[in-house]
């Protein structure tokens, strides 16, 4: 599993804020007495739940030691329940009233799978909750792989790379048909605006080191980081230009809510 970084991570805080505002605004579950988080990053996002049903039970589970510590640093108050575990081995039980992932399932592979088998614990009225990046034609991650297919470690980076980590809104839309009465499913492309102070070399490469970079960085040392870093910046340079009022990097987010019976 790729290593996390909450300070890189937190760098566009608003930016990756909104997608999980606009994903559980589509949530009505009132007073839930359980909500569980997965893939729960460093915190800020769950704790936000907490505010949100006040009376409920909530969990953040993630498998990254460094987000887990920052978001226990985070809730001063010790309102959420922390645990470190692998998504792909979670069980619902006993099943909470609300599932929240947010940019998590692109990193584990065969999640419809798990969406499945979440589904089929979730109680009736229980809501799911999902959004993940849809951006992986994009110039960005396009660049990050012919760099590192050309690399001279490419055996070692190829492995790291995720071609096509998720699947399309219908195909989401046809899983959580099969559990739920109430299906909705949508697709954004944020344009986000990155850096409008100019304060960043590459907000392009600020954007994915907090990111996709993660597993890719994990397989070089620091010299070959810093080259890999360096060929990705002026890559990034051309198809993401500055303007006037920053660097605009479209995103495109794909989001699937469902409630149960
Ligand atoms: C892009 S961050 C999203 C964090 C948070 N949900 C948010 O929206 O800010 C992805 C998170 O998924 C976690 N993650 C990735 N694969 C995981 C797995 N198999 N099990 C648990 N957590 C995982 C990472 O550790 C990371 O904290």
């Amino acid at each position: 599993m790729a290593t996390w970084d909450p300070q890189q991570y937190e760098h566009f805080s608003d930016l990756r804020n909104r997608p999980f505002a606009d994903l559980v605004a589509r949530v009505g579950a009132e007073a839930p007495k359980s909500v569980v988080d997965l893939g729960c990053g460093n915190g800020p996002l769950t704790i936000s739940l907490a505010q949100r049903w006040p009376e409920a039970t909530i969990t953040g589970i993630d498998s990254s030691p460094a987000m887990l510590e920052r978001a226990r640093a985070l809730d001063a108050a010790g309102r959420i329940r922390w645990e470190q575990g692998d998504v792909a081995a979670w069980q619902p039980s006993p099943a909470p009233d609300v599932i929240v992932t947010n940019a998590t399932l692109q990193w584990v592979p065969g999640h419809v799978a798990l969406i499945e088998s979440w589904l089929r614990a979730l109680p009736a009225g229980g809501w799911f909750a999902m959004q993940v990046p849809g951006n992986f034609d994009a110039p960005s991650h396009r660049i990050i792989r012919e760099v590192a297919r050309a690399h001279r470690r490419a055996d070692d980076l190829v492995g790291a790379l995720r071609e096509a980590p998720v699947e399309t809104p219908e195909r989401y839309a046809e899983v959580l048909a099969a559990a739920c009465g109430h299906v909705d499913v949508w697709e954004t492309t944020y344009l986000q605006i990155l850096d409008p102070q100019g304060a960043q070399r590459s907000p392009v490469l600020e954007w994915v080191k907090g990111t996709a970079l993660r597993p890719l960085l994990d397989v070089l040392n620091e010299s070959e980081q810093e080259a890999f870093l360096a060929e990705l910046t002026q890559r990034f340079d051309a198809a993401y230009p500055r303007a006037s009022y920053g660097v605009a990097m479209p995103f495109r987010r794909i989001f699937a809510v469902g409630r149960k019976g």
